[in-house]
């Protein structure tokens, strides 16, 4: 619906193209990850038509999700037992969503890539969700998603849902070396226990 009522117009009913480039080749010039398409879309690119879209974060993420399922649409999903994967989520439901996306805007990427964060989340970070470790000068440390950073401050928020806003000059060091907050469920769980998940999270949208 969002895509519908920004992009169409521009990108074709279908992302096909039309004054701007098709979107469903699956290649992308500036969008070449995650991080960039997520840019791309809430800022613009500078100097063409392509424009700021007024939107949420949360509704950002959903134009993504879209984009990206205008090439994997009709792929095959998982071959997994979605009921027996809905019992097993109850050790994610923790934190999707909250401080983990909600997953109902990534079953679009398709089963091989749900199926991969699951394995190896921190091979590739959801847009808005990264994690740092902030450790302060009088010794305190945050561990959280990073919302905002600048050359003065920098905010995250912490697994009970807290917001932290730091000074930079009260900062000691800032770890971006586990940039996932999610365990890996690799060997935790059964390749038979990762297909039905995956199922269940692609039967979500
Ligand atoms: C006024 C027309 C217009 C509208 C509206 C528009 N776009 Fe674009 N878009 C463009 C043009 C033109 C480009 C190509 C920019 C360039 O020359 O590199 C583009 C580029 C892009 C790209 C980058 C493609 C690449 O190769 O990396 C993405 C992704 C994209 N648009 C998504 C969207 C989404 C999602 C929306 C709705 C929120 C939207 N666009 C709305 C015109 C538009
Ligand atoms: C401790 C919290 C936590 C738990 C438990 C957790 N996740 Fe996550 N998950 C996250 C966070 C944070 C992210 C975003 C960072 C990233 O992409 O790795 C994420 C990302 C994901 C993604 C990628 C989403 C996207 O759009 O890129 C999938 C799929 C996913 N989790 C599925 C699961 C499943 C299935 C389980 C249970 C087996 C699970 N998660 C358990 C926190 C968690």
């Amino acid at each position: 619906m969002l895509f519908q009522k920004h992009c169409s117009y521009c990108h074709g009913a279908g992302g096909e193209g039309g004054r701007g480039p098709d979107l469903a080749s699956g290649r992308f010039q500036h969008a070449r990850n995650d991080e960039e398409l997520f840019l791309v879309i809430r800022n613009g690119v500078r100097g063409t038509e392509m424009p700021a879209v007024r939107a949420t974060v949360d509704e950002v993420r959903a134009l993504m999700a879209y984009v990206r399922s205008l090439r994997v649409r009709g792929e095959k999903t998982s071959s997994g037992d979605a009921a027996a994967g809905e019992r097993l989520f109850a050790q994610c439901a923790g934190c999707h969503p909250a401080i983990g996306p909600d997953l109902r805007t990534s079953s679009f990427r398709g089963a091989a890539f749900i199926r991969d964060s699951i394995v190896k989340p921190e091979a590739e970070i959801a847009a808005g969700f990264r994690a740092i470790i902030v450790t302060a000068k009088d010794g305190v440390t945050v561990s959280g998603i990073r919302l905002n950073e600048d050359d003065v401050s920098v905010q995250l928020r912490t697994a009970d849902g807290a917001l932290h806003s730091l000074l930079k000059a009260g900062v000691v060091s800032i770890d971006r070396s586990r940039p996932s907050l999610m365990p890996a469920f690799a060997g935790r769980l059964t390749e038979k226990q990762i297909d039905d998940l995956t199922a269940y999270v692609m039967g979500m949208r």
